[in-house]
């Protein structure tokens, strides 16, 4: 079987942990059918580097890590317009304000080059499904995006392997793991800037974490799951939103001296005017599924015509869950390459 050669756009947390797995294959047995090379690295500011033979992994750490970035100055979209590769790996930031640019242009240029995109940027799933699906169907390759919801947990995959037939009929969880890791260290006490500190020293959290308190994160991942679960075609600007920012820690007192846990719940359903979708706060009885989500954990209930519910928690997420999402997509594209 050839190696599927990777344009890997995007160097940051999730970036070099997939790279750091490559480079340390002998600590995954499980990984022998991963047959890869990395053909280019682009950065946003951090340079890329290119050689179409293959960067050993460890090199690219390496000289990453030396060098601070890397020898080439060329763009993400030049890369992908010019370069040779088989799967464009789409790991740049999501760009809320962009609605999900310049991800999107990356991800069509490569799909109109008829090659695969593996992303783990939620943006091109939540602001252009319907269109870079089609556009993938039409140049036979693929566009697959595990990452992009609840890590790695197979959630995309569940769908496509597991409940062909089903109708989906709604979608409720929680989806963002910032938002739920405040509101439990509010309930130990911290305010509101403590436990937003807390998350951004544990590298949960972003520099500016106004994306998580509103709701906006939560929102374009319910969009994106909507979009491809439930064959929406809604933008996360249509998401009724409320966030977190002006709870106090003595809201979620109260709501646990009532035997409850508020919550930051996403949900989406089938009306007669179309897929509603909303991102909530709630307060949930403790004996409530979602109540039980700890941590960076996220839940996800699929309400189906056939199978009825399920429902999949992912307990406990570090970058390699979110790296194997990235995994697991590489191994479709091998079987089928
Ligand atoms: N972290 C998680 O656990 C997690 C989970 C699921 C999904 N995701 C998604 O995965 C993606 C990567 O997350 P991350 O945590 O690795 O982000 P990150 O640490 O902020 O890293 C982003 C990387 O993308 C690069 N970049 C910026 N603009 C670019 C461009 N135009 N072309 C190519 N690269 C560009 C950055 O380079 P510079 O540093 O030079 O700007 C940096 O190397 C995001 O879309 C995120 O939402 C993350």
């Amino acid at each position: 079987m050839a190696k599927l050669r990777l344009l890997l756009a995007g160097f940051g947390n999730v970036g070099r942990r997939f790279v750091e797995i490559l480079a340390d294959r002998k600590s995954y047995p499980g990984l022998s059918e991963l047959e890869v090379a990395i053909v280019a690295v682009t950065t946003g500011q951090h340079g890329a580097w290119v050689n179409p033979a293959g960067l050993a992994p460890a090199t690219i750490l390496e000289t990453y890590r030396t060098r601070g970035g890397f020898p080439d100055s060329r763009t993400t979209l030049d890369a992908v317009r010019t370069l040779d590769f088989d799967v464009l790996v789409e790991l740049s930031p999501l760009s809320i304000a962009g609605r999900g640019e310049p991800a999107i242009a990356h991800v069509r240029e490569a799909l109109s080059r008829g090659r695969h995109v593996v992303s783990g940027n939620k943006g091109p799933v939540a602001w252009a499904y319907r269109e870079l699906s089609t556009l993938a169907r039409a140049r036979g390759v693929r566009f697959l995006h595990e990452a992009t919801v609840m890590d790695g947990a197979p959630v995309f995959n569940l769908q496509r392997h597991c409940l062909r037939g089903n109708t989906i009929l709604r979608l409720e969880g929680i989806l963002n793991s910032t938002s739920n890791m405040v509101l439990g260290a509010m309930e130990r006490g911290l305010s509101l800037a403590a436990a937003v500190a807390k998350a951004q020293a544990m590298g949960i959290a972003e520099a500016d974490p106004s994306a998580d308190l509103e709701g906006w994160d939560a929102a374009v991942k319910l969009t994106a799951l909507t979009n491809v679960l439930m064959d929406a075609d809604i933008k996360p600007e249509q998401i009724w939103r409320q966030g977190i920012a002006q709870l106090t820690p003595q809201d979620l007192a109260v709501a646990q001296s009532r035997g409850r846990r508020i919550k930051m719940i996403c949900e989406a359903f089938r009306t007669d005017a179309g897929i509603q979708g909303s991102v909530t706060v709630q307060e949930l009885p403790l004996d409530h599924p979602f109540a039980r989500a700890e941590g960076a954990g996220s839940v996800l209930r699929i309400h189906t015509d056939l199978l009825g519910r399920l429902i999949i928690a992912e307990d406990g997420p570090d970058l390699s869950t979110t790296a194997y999402g990235v995994i697991s997509d590489l191994l479709a594209l091998s079987e089928c390459n």
